[in-house]
């Protein structure tokens, strides 16, 4: 795995929402192949985003088809009820978001229990100061770069400052939770999360449209 300026290891996770959802097996072992370090597994309500994705069962059926992580991104409203289903599904984190509902520290607390790394999502539009107090329970902080919903957006700006913020509160309190850039990832808007103190790129569009996901992931890297 490569290293960044400070040492971080970097990873790249990408979503296999640009993918043929007919040929998921064979999207996810190609992806394994060309390095990728995550599969980033977008799971999507029709509530909470306008937009249906796949639910346990297809997770659990691409468990079957990697060793990699599985990293569950849930889209969904008040997900209390499907956690344990997509921790059952083999799911390595889940990330809930924090507009998703009242009760995040119980989600986060819930998905620790079942020996799930547990994350949290922010919406463009929600400040970074709101997860403060839960940043030393959670593994992943998964900040949006796009307003979630759909792949091949344009990356947001205002993101980068997120993640400097992010990181800087993140060392200060020695925390040990890794930075996730979600939406509009691509060689150039990468670069920009890595220096800005990003850990995890996810990328879709990017890494599909191109034409060897192997390059696609070493640029992403570089
Ligand atoms: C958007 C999803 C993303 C999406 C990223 O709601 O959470 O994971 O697949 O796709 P790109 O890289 O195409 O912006
Ligand atoms: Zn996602």
């Amino acid at each position: 795995m490569a290293k960044n300026n400070d040492l971080r290891t970097i990873k790249v996770a990408p979503s296999i929402l640009s993918a043929d959802f007919g040929h998921l097996a064979r999207a996810v072992s190609a992806l394994e192949k060309a390095g990728a370090d995550l599969i980033h597994l977008d799971i999507m309500d029709g509530h909470f985003v306008p937009n249906i994705t796949f639910g346990p069962s297809v997770v659990e059926s691409i468990r079957k088809c990697t060793k990699l992580p599985l990293d569950v991104h849930l889209m969904i409203s008040d997900p209390a009820f499907f956690i344990p289903r997509f921790a059952e599904a083999g799911a390595d984190f889940i990330t809930v978001h924090l507009e998703a509902g009242p009760h995040l520290h119980r989600n986060i607390q819930s998905i620790k229990k079942l020996n799930v790394r547990a994350g949290v999502s922010l919406n463009p539009h929600s400040s970074i100061v709101l997860i403060n107090d839960v940043l030393g329970e959670i593994d992943l902080l998964l900040l949006m770069s796009v307003n979630p919903g759909f792949g091949g957006q344009r990356f947001i700006e205002r993101t980068l400052e997120k993640i400097r913020v992010a990181r800087r509160l993140i060392d200060s309190g020695h925390h040990n939770c890794e930075i996730e850039v979600d939406g509009g990832i691509n060689d150039i808007t990468g670069k920009q999360c890595l220096q800005a103190g990003a850990d995890i790129l996810v990328a879709g569009d990017y890494i599909f449209r191109s034409k060897d996901f192997s390059s696609a992931i070493k640029a992403l890297k570089a």
